[in-house]
């Protein structure tokens, strides 16, 4: 079958086709496209994502993507059966219409789409209905909605939380033929899933059962990681900027003498809170006193680059120390037998290994599963594998019309 996914919870617009052949037991995954086109340049002079301009972005942008992933997956196949005039007249496309009364920049790119290509081989479509931004969920829904509609495809919803903790298992088709399967599964297992928006701790007791342990009481890591970036004036977004400064090895021999000259420590949140929640605004506040100390202490402060970079080790090494002593309390605490990193701050390289390494020290070895880099951050791919799992488990799908968007959808 091929599931076709859509993805627009946040910056990212994203649309992918993956295939799956062999049996029900042993499903092999192909991933045909997965077409990511990031808006990083319109929020950056924000210092943050701004939800409309996201929408705009969403709404501009993705019937040209659905047609990049088409055609890289050879699907899209013109329409030769012209005149089509009258079909736009016909009732489905009065509901067409309808759907997308709402959207009329995606109508109007949309009406030409459907005119011009047949509808692809696709068994399924699948869209993020949260969490996320609603206006910009919403535009991807109502996208979804009218494929479904238009083509006669059944339309599944997906959390986007989900999809990242399935993101561990894809592998990239670099010349159309390295397909993957689920391997190195082993329940329960821990997931720690850390983004912009979200950072929470879930057990996964089975295929599709989750129980959340914990999740942020405050801002999301990833969120810290910007908000901190754009306090140190390092731009946006503030997890590779931050990672990359922190990267920098002249600051390893330095960073000691700096640290206590000029007392660069900063709290480690809750580390030992006997539940799995994470706070990071007070370390953000934090950051800031320590800058207002600094800023006073040293006039040409912002051009002190070693005294940045050790305040961008000493920020990353806080966010780290508390998500992998949690991750691995957990861990202990129900026996996983897997544990999972997935999200966009995953893709920060010092977490991956020193969570690599925390794992290996634990008596029991868990396996352990991260994202490859491509896929931490938000992208359609790792929608269509979840939906590919909930479409086994439940065929009977809902009527479209009750999906919508949910800025705080849960796992269950
Ligand atoms: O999952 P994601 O792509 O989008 C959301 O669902 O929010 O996560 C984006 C977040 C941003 O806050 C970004 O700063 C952070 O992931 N991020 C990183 C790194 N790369 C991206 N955080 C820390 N280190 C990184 N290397
Ligand atoms: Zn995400």
């Amino acid at each position: 079958m091929r599931i076709l996914a859509i993805e627009t919870s946040c910056d990212e617009t994203s649309v992918s086709v993956l295939e799956i052949r062999g049996s029900i037991r042993r499903p092999v995954f192909n991933i045909l496209s997965n077409i990511v086109a990031s808006q990083v340049k319109i929020h950056a002079p924000w210092g943050g994502v701004v939800p409309n301009l996201a929408k705009r972005e969403h709404q501009a942008n993705l019937t040209l993507i659905l047609k990049k992933a088409l055609k890289e997956s050879n699907l899209l196949i013109s329409n030769f059966q012209f005149p089509i005039s009258k079909q736009i007249l016909t009732p489905k496309y009065q509901i067409l219409n309808s759907i997308l009364e709402r959207e009329p920049e995606l109508l109007k790119k949309l009406t030409p789409f459907f005119k011009k290509y047949k509808a692809p081989e696709i068994d399924l479509i699948a869209v993020t209905s949260g969490p996320g931004l609603e206006p910009a969920l919403w535009v991807g829904i109502n996208f979804a909605k009218a494929l479904a509609m238009a083509w006669n495809k059944p339309l599944i919803p997906i959390n986007h939380m989900e999809g990242h903790l399935f993101s561990v298992f894809l592998k990239k088709n670099r010349k159309k033929n390295l397909k993957f399967k689920i391997e190195n599964l082993k329940f329960p297992a821990v997931a720690l899933l850390v983004s912009g928006g979200h950072t929470q701790l879930v057990l996964v007791k089975n295929w599709l059962k989750y129980k959340l342990l914990g999740e942020t009481l405050d801002d999301a890591a990833g969120e810290a990681f910007d908000k901190v970036a754009k306090m140190l004036k390092l731009g946006y977004p503030g997890g590779p900027v931050i990672a990359a400064e922190a990267a920098k090895s002249e600051i390893r021999n330095k960073f000691k003498i700096l640290n206590s000259k000029f007392k660069i420590q900063l709290p480690r949140p809750i580390l030992n809170s006997k539940d799995y929640n994470f706070s990071f605004s007070g370390l953000k506040t934090a950051v800031l006193y320590l800058l207002k100390d600094l800023e006073k202490k040293i006039p040409d402060f912002y051009n002190r680059k070693d005294l940045i970079l050790a305040i961008c080790v000493e920020f990353q090494q806080a966010v780290i120390d508390v998500l992998i002593k949690k991750t691995i309390r957990s861990a202990q605490e129900y026996k996983a037998k897997t544990i999972i990193l997935g999200g966009g701050v995953a893709a920060n390289k010092e977490l991956r290994l020193q969570m690599a390494e925390a794992v290996k020290n634990l008596k029991i070895v868990p396996i352990f599963l991260m994202p490859e880099m491509e896929f931490t951050g938000d992208n359609a791919a790792m929608i269509a594998l979840a939906a590919y799992f909930h479409w086994q488990k439940n065929k009977k799908i809902g009527g479209i019309s009750k999906i919508a968007a949910d800025s705080n959808l849960r796992l269950k």
